[in-house]
């Protein structure tokens, strides 16, 4: 059975970076089809092109058919985020009103809040309890367009807890609609009884965590919370070369409270992306460039924490690639709405439609390590597609925070419909 996705008022290819992440003026160029269709068939993408060449495709293909009337709505790749701390139990929601009374994130970690307060709920919830409450983000996910996330450990902070974060999002890669691709994280916070002695925490980060985690094949990437008060660039350093010599790709959390050198680091280890970089030098950002090191911009995480964010326009303009994401987490981001981060990155760094567009779906598959697969409407890829109720792709920028998704294709087959995740996602085999 082949699925017809026809006459959409615009289809968004993003065609054509598959090789390489978007940069500079490339960013704007997203491959729109007026009245397009396209032809999905055994998960994969078998036609992207006008409707009128759709249906000579079709009489060829002779096969069963299932169309979806797009008419008056806008298709596009399946929305990717790239950097998530999605499993996790312990929301935050009592550091709301210290934050408002003017106390900082990273004040509130030092007292043994933020990342600490989680890290406990995550350590002391079951397997089950995990799933469960990551499963529900994932709907969530879903429901906003995103087919495919990346998701950190770093709520364990000793091997047995890291490694149960990292089964919990194997276990949702096996069963949940929305792909995962994981990436260890131990080094997200130093726990408080190494808080005098943090180079033995590293030590176990690199001796006794990363071998395990690499050996079973349980992370793509590693990743360092490299910050005043957390990592130092040395510290990030050491963990990211152990990672690689692991086989696990370098991301960095790089320069997003203080401008530490995260950036230039991100540039000297080759990472796929350096993400945060609000407080990024220009020196940093040049680095970036030189490298092809994709910038993850999280400008939802500026919001949060009432910062002003990242300084998008520059990284463009200095031919940085760009990707964006939600950095889905109980304390600086609680939110699975990408879309309304989108609306962010034009409204709060005057990116443009057109860029936010290559930002959340090419270069963020690049960031993962993932555009031969999936990030554009071309044949031969996954058949992960997202249909809009907007007429054209700016409507989606400038109609803010409503949730415009109407039908959501995975892997060739309807997830969500009318703006709904089917029941059979939700309860899969039944309730
Ligand atoms: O990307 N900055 C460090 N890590 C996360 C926040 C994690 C948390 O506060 O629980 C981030 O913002
Ligand atoms: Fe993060």
């Amino acid at each position: 059975m082949a699925l017809y996705v026809k006459n959409a008022s615009q289809v968004i290819t993003v065609a054509g970076a598959s090789d390489k992440p978007k940069k500079g003026a490339e960013m704007e160029e997203i491959g729109v089809i007026e009245n397009g269709s396209v032809i999905c068939k055994e998960g994969g993408i078998v036609f992207v092109g006008s409707d009128k060449d759709a249906q000579k495709f079709l009489k060829a293909l002779d096969e069963e058919i299932e169309t979806i009337d797009a008419a008056g709505k806008i298709v596009t790749p399946g929305l990717i985020d790239p950097h998530t701390h999605i499993v996790f139990a312990g929301s935050r929601e009592h550091e709301l009103e210290m934050r408002l009374q003017g106390a900082t994130y990273m004040e509130i970690y030092q007292k043994g809040g933020g990342i600490h307060f989680t890290t406990k709920k995550t350590q002391e919830a079951s397997e089950e309890r995990l799933l469960l409450e990551t499963r529900q983000r994932l709907n969530r996910f879903l429901q906003y367009g995103v087919t495919t996330v990346e998701a950190k450990s770093g709520y364990g902070l000793d091997l047995r807890h890291e490694l149960k974060q990292l089964e919990v999002a194997k276990k949702l890669q096996e069963t949940h609609p929305v792909d995962l691709v994981s990436t260890f994280m131990g080094a997200h916070a130093i726990p408080s009884k190494y808080q005098e002695n943090s180079d033995e925490y590293v030590r176990l980060v690199i001796e006794e965590m990363i071998p395990v985690v690499a050996e079973r094949g349980l992370a793509d990437f590693c990743d360092v919370f490299c910050e005043e008060g957390v990592f130092t660039i040395e510290q990030s350093r050491r963990i990211l070369e152990a990672g690689i010599k692991a086989g696990l790709k370098p991301k960095i959390h790089a320069d997003e409270i203080v401008s530490l050198g995260g950036a230039e680091l991100a540039a000297e280890v080759g990472a796929i992306s350096a993400d945060h970089l609000l407080k990024a030098s220009q020196r940093g950002i040049e680095e970036l460039a030189k490298k092809g090191v994709i910038a993850v911009l999280l400008p939802g995480t500026a919001f949060f924490l009432m910062e002003k964010p990242a300084d998008a326009r520059k990284m463009i303009e200095s031919g940085v690639p760009v990707a964006l994401s939600t950095d889905r987490n109980p304390g600086s981001s609680p939110t699975e709405s990408l879309p309304f981060i989108m609306n962010l990155a034009c409204l709060t760094m005057k990116m443009t439609p057109a860029e936010v567009l290559s930002a959340c779906t090419i270069n963020a598959a690049h960031a993962i390590d993932k555009a031969s697969e999936i990030g554009s409407l071309e044949k031969g890829k996954k058949a992960d597609l997202v249909i809009f109720d907007a007429p054209n792709y700016q409507f989606l920028q400038y109609n803010y925070a409503v949730n415009l998704v109407n039908t959501v294709i995975k892997n060739g087959k309807v997830v969500v419909k009318e703006g709904m995740v089917l029941d059979e996602v939700i309860a899969p085999g039944g309730s």
